[in-house]
């Protein structure tokens, strides 16, 4: 290929990778499979790096960020970002109303554009000549952070626009994580000894100012665009302007309604209060509009706010039940969390019967005290948590609450470290909920995939088989066999799948390790730059924190792991098992499956399934159950049911044999 042809094709390639970023991030209606959709990126970015001369900022090989730091450089807004006035009611609302009425003329028609306000952070992004020029935050309103490169991690804001757009506008949004992504992140943290997020808009607000870009794309945010700024916008309505905008390829909420009387806002406002909970992200209300941007100029501002627009806030949905009793749970790590039980009460949509604390200090302060009742609220979080108590319906004789000095698992005294808000049980070596959590932490899906459920484990640990994470390498077929509920068949599986974590990547085995504060992102970085467990273990805390992104707090706590004689000798025994102590540049390049949704079925010549799924996982690969449109993969054995095989062809999925599997992987 001649030059010409090598920018032609890296122009196809970027055309055509923005398309399927369109059709799925803003439309939701994907067109190719997400392990197509890599692979064509995976072309794209070997062309790039072969051939820099034809590099472009919007490409869409910047969406999976970089691990370069970002330096926050501070511009002023060309339009200032003005802040919205509230109301909590809907006399309010009325004023509001009347004084527009006032003073554009009580005859005067016109419309409002009601809209969903979107709990997450403000952003206002600058296109010029249908390209994406800079990303900047609300900061004090007049001046804020550029945040380009974290911002073009989002996929479904478009860095390439489509249709009649103008030359130069700016486009104004909220940046937000949906549910899902916050449970998954918080989860993580939780794992990970970190403090969870207090909720998905503090999550996405300081996710926007992370410093690596690659992480923030990690973090799957999302981003609605409610607000466009410029000389030549299409139309003098605010609405049909946003409806442009989606042609131009910004995700626009369809949750918007234009009306003409005061009434169907209300009806709007009320719509919406009970149908927010089925949202997959939080909103916190409901923003009006005057939809004319003309009589927007006409109105102007008062102060900071202008006087066209106003937001009506929902009231966090709060019910008041009986604290019943407090349950204290021990981590992997030896921290506590102090759970509520709570008399069954619905709220926002579901039974609510237990609540999280956080910590001692929540407690002191809310003085929350049993038997008293409490006010509970539910954001974006699965569990909801306590915001206060009704002090007027608590009994007289009632005291602060004590919180635990012991381990409530096995009686050691707790420590609080200082500056930590959490308590902690030190007893790591015979504490059992810290010993099963380790273990099942050892054998989650990120770290060395062990077929083994909590039950197992408890199983195991109950007769004396597992009393650490090595002697999973040290069981005997006999042992499983004496369990209950295990045959033949299951506890050949059970022997198999620990077989195959001896190939799981050094990274896997270190994360797999349970080191605090040492996620599986943090053990990638580590197994990087140390390669072997044994420079690790000699490694000084200065070393560790010259590291990128390696900071003190995690360098002490990698440094302090290794210099417990019990975590050496346990490192020692699974080096015996021949786990991979060692980094293995060819593995860590070969996430060969990338995350492709794989369905298998029928029998196999040479392999178990069981294998074959642990395999796919290994590989990085999605086992899926059942075949839908979205599969990659259908890898057919012998035998495969007529049914299955009339719905791969139906929605064309590329059958592979299982020879055709192994060639793929090996
Ligand atoms: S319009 C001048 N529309 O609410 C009007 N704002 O308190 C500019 N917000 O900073 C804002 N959803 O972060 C507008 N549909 C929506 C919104 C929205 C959420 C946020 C935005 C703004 C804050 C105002």
């Amino acid at each position: 290929m001649n030059k010409e042809d090598i920018h032609k094709k890296i122009s196809g390639l970027r055309d055509e990778l923005a398309k399927h970023n369109y059709n799925y991030y803003v439309l939701s209606q994907p067109t190719i499979s997400d392990f197509d959709y890599d692979m064509m990126l995976k072309e794209l970015e070997k062309f790039e790096q072969e051939f820099p001369e034809f590099y472009d900022s919007n490409s869409p090989t910047v969406r999976v960020g970089s691990d370069k730091t970002n330096k926050f450089l501070q511009v002023k807004h060309d339009y200032p970002m003005l802040s919205l006035g509230n109301t909590y009611n809907l006399e309010e609302l009325k004023d509001f109303d009347n004084r527009i009425k006032r003073i554009i003329g009580f005859d005067i028609p016109f419309s409002y554009s009601c809209e969903l306000k979107f709990d997450g952070t403000a952003i206002s992004i600058k296109y010029k000549n249908g390209k994406f020029l800079q990303a900047v935050t609300r900061g004090d309103g007049e001046q804020g952070d550029v945040v380009s490169e974290n911002i073009k991690t989002i996929r479904s804001i478009p860095l390439v626009l489509s249709g009649n757009y103008p030359e130069l506008f700016e486009i104004r949004g909220e940046v937000i994580m949906p549910h899902s992504i916050f449970n998954q992140l918080n989860a993580e943290r939780e794992e990970n000894g970190e403090m969870p997020f207090a909720n998905p808009r503090n999550a996405a607000s300081g996710t926007i100012k992370m410093k690596n870009s690659a992480e923030v794309a990690k973090r799957k945010l999302d981003a609605f665009l409610y607000f466009l700024s410029g000389e030549n916008l299409p139309s003098d309505s605010h609405y049909e302007n946003l409806e442009t905008a989606k042609s131009w390829g910004f995700k626009i909420s369809e949750d918007k309604k234009r009306v003409n009387t005061i009434e169907e806002v209300f009806q709007f406002i009320n719509y919406w209060d009970k149908e927010r909970y089925k949202l997959p992200y939080d909103i916190d209300g409901i923003v009006i509009k005057v939809d004319s941007i003309d009589l927007q100029n006409e109105l102007g501002l008062t102060g900071k706010s202008p006087r066209w627009a106003i937001s009506y806030k929902f009231k966090a949905e709060q019910v008041s039940t009986k604290l019943l009793s407090i349950d204290y749970q021990v981590g992997r790590t030896g921290a506590i969390t102090p759970v509520a039980n709570l008399e069954a009460v619905q709220l926002a949509g579901t039974t609510v019967k237990r609540a999280t604390l956080h910590n001692a200090d929540i407690i002191k302060e809310l003085d929350i005290r049993l038997n008293d009742y409490v006010f509970v609220e539910k954001g974006g979080e699965i569990i909801p948590k306590i915001v206060g108590v009704d002090e007027t319906k608590r009994e007289l004789n009632s005291s602060p609450l004590k919180y635990i000095t012991h381990c409530p698992a096995c009686r050691s005294e707790l420590v609080r470290i200082e500056g930590e808000a959490l308590h902690y049980c030190q007893n790591t070596l015979n504490c059992p909920p810290q010993i099963k959590g380790k273990m099942e932490h050892f054998v989650s899906r990120k770290a060395m995939n062990i077929n083994c459920g909590e039950a197992t484990i408890n199983t195991l640990y109950n007769a004396g088989y597992l009393t650490d994470i090595s002697d999973f390498y040290f069981l005997t077929k006999e042992q499983i066999l004496n369990l209950e509920g295990f045959k033949e068949k299951s506890s050949e599986n059970l022997l198999k799948s620990i077989e195959i974590s001896k190939t799981a990547a050094f990274e896997r085995v270190l994360y797999a390790l349970g080191i605090r504060f040492t996620g599986s992102t943090v053990a990638k970085i580590l197994a990087k730059n140390f390669k072997t467990i044994d420079n690790l273990i000699q490694t000084s805390i200065e070393e560790l924190t010259l590291t990128d992104e390696i900071g003190i707090r995690i360098a002490e706590s990698v440094y302090q792991f290794f210099r417990n004689s019990n975590n050496i000798r346990i490192i020692n025994r699974l080096r015996s098992s021949r786990l991979q102590f060692e980094i293995n540049e060819e593995y860590i390049t070969k996430n060969i499956l990338n995350g492709a949704k794989i369905v298998i079925s029928g029998t196999f010549k040479n392999n178990s399934r069981e294998e074959i799924k642990t395999l796919i996982e290994q590989y990085g690969g999605k086992n899926i159950s059942s075949v839908s449109k979205s599969t990659d993969y259908f890898l057919a054995g012998e035998n495969v049911g007529p049914s299955k095989m009339e719905k791969v062809t139906k929605f064309n999925i590329r059958i592979l044999s299982e020879e055709e599997f192994f060639s793929l992987i090996r």
